[in-house]
């Protein structure tokens, strides 16, 4: 990420989950939290997608298709983690690289949890503002800023925020793993794990190697670029992919087991949501591991 901004596929990904409100998996995936959090222009190319009707020009349709089919993609993987969180409940939750991030305020089962979210300080201060309008999280909400590739102490910056490294906790890592390289991703592993107490669950979000993503990418970029439309990954390069070995030999080095790791379209057809893109749902991945 740049200095600069706060992080633009944050707002598509909190775009992307309000597409899908009300209208994939509907009973399984539930987000009314995140139209909230978007400003007016956001919302407006949320509700063009959710109209229905491709709008006319290259520049609209692209970003038409490139929102729908990213809300494709975000319904089985923040339910896989949702279930995740549920399955055990922890006195802290973390999340990492929080972004736009609903969860402390649309679910009520964090009532009893002391959630912190750690991000960017850019990325954070642009999620403070947005969510000054929110009705009250379900619990208590710290916001930590961390950038993963400084040298921020994680550890110390979540302690001077509450949190209790004797108290086990669950750990999220949504979105964020690409955009750090390989050294990056075993640091952040390394500082967390040495803040979780036995007991502790990390559930995190990555992407295997993937051709099509490697050739998809570059040309999506072209295509935006031919038509005057904003690239939301302009500044957020990808960094690191993983194939689900090398990322449980990972885990494995730092002492935890895996209980699940599934591929977002096998989550999707498990959900029985219709899947328009299956081929980028395959290379993105939810793991479960517990310590
Ligand atoms: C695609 S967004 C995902 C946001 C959120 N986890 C979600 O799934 O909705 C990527 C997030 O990673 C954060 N991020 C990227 N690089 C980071 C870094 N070096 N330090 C801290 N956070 C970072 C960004 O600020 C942004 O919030």
């Amino acid at each position: 990420m740049e200095e600069t901004e706060s992080s633009r596929t944050a707002v598509l990904v909190c775009q992307a989950r309000a597409v899908a409100h009300g209208r994939l998996a509907p009973g399984r995936f539930d987000d009314p939290i995140a139209s909230a959090l978007l400003r007016p222009d956001e919302r407006a190319a949320v509700e063009r997608v959710r109209s229905d009707e491709p709008p006319r020009g290259m520049g609209p349709r692209l970003e038409f298709e490139f929102l729908r089919a990213t809300a494709e993609g975000l319904v089985p993987r923040t339910v896989a983690i949702d279930d995740a969180v549920r399955e055990r409940a922890r006195p802290q939750l973390v999340i990492l690289g929080a972004g736009l991030d609903g969860r402390a305020w649309r679910m009520p089962e964090l009532a009893d949890t002391a959630v912190f979210e750690v991000d960017h300080p850019r990325s954070q201060q642009d999620k403070r503002e947005r969510a000054a309008a929110l009705p009250p999280p379900a619990g208590k909400v710290a916001f930590v800023p961390v950038d993963f590739t400084a040298d921020d102490d994680l550890g110390e910056a979540l302690e001077s925020a509450g949190y209790g490294t004797g108290r086990p906790t669950t750990w999220i890592w949504e979105g964020v793993v690409p955009y750090l390289t390989r050294a990056e991703v075993a640091a952040t592993l390394r500082a967390l794990t040495e803040a979780s107490a036995p007991g502790s669950r990390l559930v995190v979000h990555y992407q295997a190697p993937s051709l099509a993503a490697s050739i998809g990418r570059p040309v999506a970029r072209a295509m935006r670029r031919l038509s005057r439309q904003p690239d939301p990954m302009a500044h957020e390069p990808w960094r690191s992919a993983w194939t689900p070995a090398a990322m449980r030999d990972l885990l494995a080095g730092q002492g935890y087991t895996v209980a699940d790791d599934t591929d977002l379209l096998s989550l999707a057809e498990a959900l029985g949501m219709p899947v328009r893109t299956p081929r980028s749902l395959r290379s993105g991945r939810v793991l479960i591991a517990d310590r």
